[in-house]
């Protein structure tokens, strides 16, 4: 039973109270026992410093997103980007007691505390980025499926409306950061937040992501950055990552 298991590893009760709401089963797949395997790096990708944090595969071939987001884009977002926030994650966290702690539990112990930034910025961007893979897919977009549309609609209108307020989010994240869909309360709301931050430590529930750091486009659309986010909202973006979501 996860609450358990949670409550096994000592986390606090805010913890524990987002974990009742489902939230800390959403990186589930980020953390994984100490006495786990890690998986193999994915092809062509250099294995990276032993730890106890892995790089995820994309869900999905390189090329698969194209020509939404380009494969050498994803590639060099992916194999080069994301695994330096393991890499650097695994260097971190070794010979310390958090090398022991779930993803989320180090987010949200970290947080806020400034001799633990370079651990916290790398634990964010690991979870952040397994995220935002989840949130696109092949041939994406289009109608959510029948429960979250209903959501949409009484949080927002209407889907175009969410639309607005998501592109409005992306493109107004002064600098590097993150957009999100999330379950605030009982309602969704779209919501921004800068670097490696996520809704994780403002106890709201991540349903969709993109990313809006440069090294997420620029290669495609250089500065267009507004293009990017619609294209993804329009042909790329997973609705069923996000109802999954809601419904757990
Ligand atoms: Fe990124």
């Amino acid at each position: 039973m996860r609450t358990a298991a949670i409550v096994r590893t000592g986390i606090t009760r805010r913890e524990l109270m987002l974990a009742s709401a489902g939230l800390l089963s959403l990186g589930s797949s980020l953390t994984r026992a100490a006495n786990t395997p890690a998986p193999a790096p994915p092809p062509g990708a250099a294995a990276g410093p032993a730890g106890p944090f892995s790089l995820p595969p994309l869900p999905y071939a390189d090329n698969a997103l194209d020509p939404v987001i380009s494969a050498s884009t994803l590639g060099f977002h992916h194999d080069k980007h994301h695994k330096a926030y393991v890499d650097n994650l695994n260097k971190a966290v070794a010979g310390t007691p958090l090398a022991d702690q779930p993803l989320e539990k180090i987010i949200l112990t970290t947080y806020g505390a400034a001799d633990k930034a370079g651990i916290y910025n790398n634990a964010g961007q690991h979870w952040n980025h397994s995220f935002y893979w989840k949130s696109l897919r092949p041939q994406g977009g289009g109608e959510p499926p029948a429960a979250l549309l209903h959501k949409i609609n009484e949080s927002f209108g209407s889907v175009d409306a969410l639309h607005k307020e998501w592109l409005a989010a992306a493109t107004s994240q002064f600098g590097s950061g993150w957009a999100w869909l999330v379950l605030d309360g009982d309602k969704l709301a779209v919501t921004k937040t800068g670097n490696a931050d996520s809704p994780l430590t403002r106890g709201q529930k991540p349903l969709l992501t993109i990313d809006v750091w440069e090294h997420a486009y620029y290669l495609d659309y250089q500065n267009r950055r507004a293009d990017y986010v619609n294209a993804v909202f329009d042909k790329a973006i997973n609705w069923g990552f996000a109802a999954e979501n809601l419904m757990v």
